[in-house]
């Protein structure tokens, strides 16, 4: 059975790719992963924030040192072993490329058009076989309009592929007015691909002490069919590569986004609960799905069951919706 696929223009030898996530912040773990089956491997992101933050601390403690305490001195961070978020990621990177065969993708997560995108080339120089770019943006200002954010995601985009010459994918969110649109902007500024889609992470509020909780829920397999919904509709119309992410859980997932026409399907959470040997259950599965039903490939399933090629296509639209709603029964 050739279960072959091709994404980002890597070759991959099956569709099932471990997301970003800090599985890959342990090599052993990675390996694991690796040895499971996983086709290529996402890292973990390297955040704005991060670098940003880090560069401000430094600045502070070199200010403190002008200011001349040489007691304050003694405390000064020693340039030659000092090693920053970047070094520390770059130095990941490159012993992933070192234990790893597969190909290792890396990601990039910020929302500025600012000098941490020149990081980029340093990511391209450490081995990368790609660069994921994750601008999770929350328009918070209301007097932003759809079409300034899209701009800053265009002009993140350009500006991080002027740096490297290895493939770009976006991680995007669905919470664009009109996504297809959106994503045919993406690929004429020089995207490579998309991954489908981010999940938010909503603040919730603690009753007791009134405060805001960040809370990190893991995902469930509903999730997946917003993905299959979006990718079923954009395949055919766009030359972007297509990951899916979010609630794929098993290998009925699996099967379904790669008949939407997804390239890939990203694991996370699933791989966090479980563990690494959920790949091996899912590729096995895989496997006897497609005998059983006589296909001869991934690449035959991949996009047959697409809005262009479904039986009935109008159950991706709007009638469908009516359906639904008006089809409950008491
Ligand atoms: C603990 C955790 C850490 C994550 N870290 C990152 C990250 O660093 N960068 C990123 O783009 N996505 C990150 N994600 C998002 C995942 O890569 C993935 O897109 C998301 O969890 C949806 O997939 P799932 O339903 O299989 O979990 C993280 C998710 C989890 C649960």
């Amino acid at each position: 059975m050739d279960i072959t696929t091709n994404y980002l223009g890597l070759s991959l030898k099956n569709p099932i790719v471990p997301s970003a996530s800090p599985l890959s912040k342990n090599i052993d773990t990675a390996k694991k992963l690796e040895d499971a089956g996983a086709a290529a491997l996402v890292m973990y992101s390297l955040f704005e924030e991060e670098m940003i933050e880090e560069a401000e601390n430094l600045d502070f403690l070199m200010q403190g040192q002008s200011l001349g305490s040489a007691e304050a001195e003694m405390y000064l961070p020693v340039a030659d072993c000092y090693k920053n978020c970047l070094d520390l990621y770059l130095e990941q990177l490159g012993k992933l490329k070192n234990e790893l065969e597969i190909p290792v993708i890396a990601s990039l997560n910020g929302i500025t058009n600012g000098g941490w995108i020149e990081h980029a080339r340093d990511i391209e120089q450490a081995g990368a076989d790609a660069l994921e770019l994750n601008i999770y943006y929350i328009p918070t200002d209301i007097t932003e309009s759809g079409e300034q954010v899209e701009a800053r995601y265009i002009d993140i985009l350009k500006a991080v592929k002027k740096q490297v010459s290895i493939p770009v994918t976006c991680k995007l969110t669905s919470q664009f007015s009109s996504p297809g649109h959106f994503i045919k902007q993406l690929e004429s500024a020089g995207a490579d691909g998309v991954s489908l889609f981010n999940r938010f992470y909503q603040p919730d509020i603690n009753l007791e002490t009134l405060e805001i909780d960040p809370s990190l829920h893991l995902s469930s397999p509903y999730e997946s069919l917003l993905r299959m919904h979006w990718i079923a509709l954009l395949h055919g119309q766009t030359k972007l590569s297509i990951a899916a992410t979010g609630g794929v859980h098993d290998v009925e997932a699996v099967i379904k986004l790669l008949m939407a026409g997804a390239d890939i399907t990203h694991l996370c959470s699933i791989l966090l609960k479980e563990g690494p040997d959920v790949i091996i259950d899912i590729l096995n599965g895989l496997t006897a799905w497609l005998t059983e039903n006589e296909y001869e490939s991934v690449s035959q399933l991949k996009g047959s069951v697409s809005k262009g090629k479904a039986i009935n296509p109008i159950a991706f639209e709007r009638v469908n919706y009516l359906q639904v709603l008006q089809g409950y029964s008491l």
